[in-house]
């Protein structure tokens, strides 16, 4: 497969590799992408859901959608992909980060993931009331929107939505984590900002940087290196071991 044997000899002299991953490594267990032609429910496009002006205006109808992928989720297993990675944490000039919120990169036991828009099995109080996040795997949920239990209002997904902030604790993981020597862009459209910088973050710290994605993104330009192949078929061929520190 082109490119996987360039990578191969960047990966052979790596201390420090970190990974980003989005929706395009849990394609091959069933999760729909959002930009993909599988991306519609019913005839919402996510962008128009998955934002605090959506949930405001109807959280019926945002918690439809988020039961129905929390329904679809829990029937996904991850993939060879997913796997490669999780074996890949064990060392400790590794880092992940995903965009995923679906969980699969924790069911295939990956250590010390930088999660950079939350989970979709966290749910936390929409007004803020103070109460921590909560996990809740029920799905479908018993009850349609969910409550917080803190102040009866209403709860939200853990996640982050088009428009929001990404945490600074999370922030400021990543902008260690981009100082590496080898960074992947595995599975994301790069459109989303600022997840879409690291990679350009992590190239002018010196990093090697690749992109792994069937259809080359427009991001790849920037980059050293872009494999047209989905995740699960070339993660497996990648060949990784921590040189000692
Ligand atoms: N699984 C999930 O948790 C999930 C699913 C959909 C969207 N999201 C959220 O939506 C946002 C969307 O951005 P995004 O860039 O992650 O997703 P995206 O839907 O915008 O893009 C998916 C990318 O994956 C590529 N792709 C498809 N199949 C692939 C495969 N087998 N291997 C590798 N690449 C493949 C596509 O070409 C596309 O570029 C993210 O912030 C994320 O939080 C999450
Ligand atoms: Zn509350």
């Amino acid at each position: 497969m082109d490119g996987v044997t360039a990578l191969n000899e960047r990966l052979a002299n790596a201390r420090r590799v970190t990974v980003m991953t989005g929706a395009g490594v849990s394609a091959a267990s069933g999760v729909p992408t959002f930009r993909g032609a599988d991306g519609l429910w019913r005839t919402f496009r996510a962008e128009d859901l998955a934002t605090p002006e959506a949930f405001d205006r109807d959280p019926l109808l945002v918690w439809e959608w988020y039961d129905w992928r929390r329904k679809l989720i829990a029937e996904c297993r991850p993939n060879p992909a997913h796997e490669v990675l999780a074996a890949w944490s064990a060392n400790a000039g590794f880092t992940l980060i995903t965009q995923n919120v679906d969980g699969l990169h924790e069911a295939a036991g990956t250590r010390g993931i930088i999660r950079f828009h939350g989970s979709i099995w966290e749910l936390r109080c929409a007004d803020a009331c103070g109460l921590a996040p909560w996990q809740d795997r029920r799905a479908p949920l018993p009850v349609l929107p969910p409550r917080c239990p803190g102040c009866g209002g209403l709860a939200r997904p853990g996640v982050v939505w088009f428009g929001e902030a990404i945490d600074r604790g999370v922030l400021m993981r990543c902008g260690a984590a981009v100082s590496c020597d080898v960074f992947l862009s595995v599975g994301t459209s790069s459109i989303v900002y600022p997840a879409a910088g690291l990679a350009h973050a992590a190239r002018d710290t010196g990093a090697f940087t690749a992109e792994i994605n069937p259809t080359a993104t427009d991001a790849a330009a920037a980059l050293d290196l872009a494999i047209a192949a989905p995740a699960e078929k070339v993660l497996p061929l990648l060949r990784w071991s921590a040189l000692k520190a």
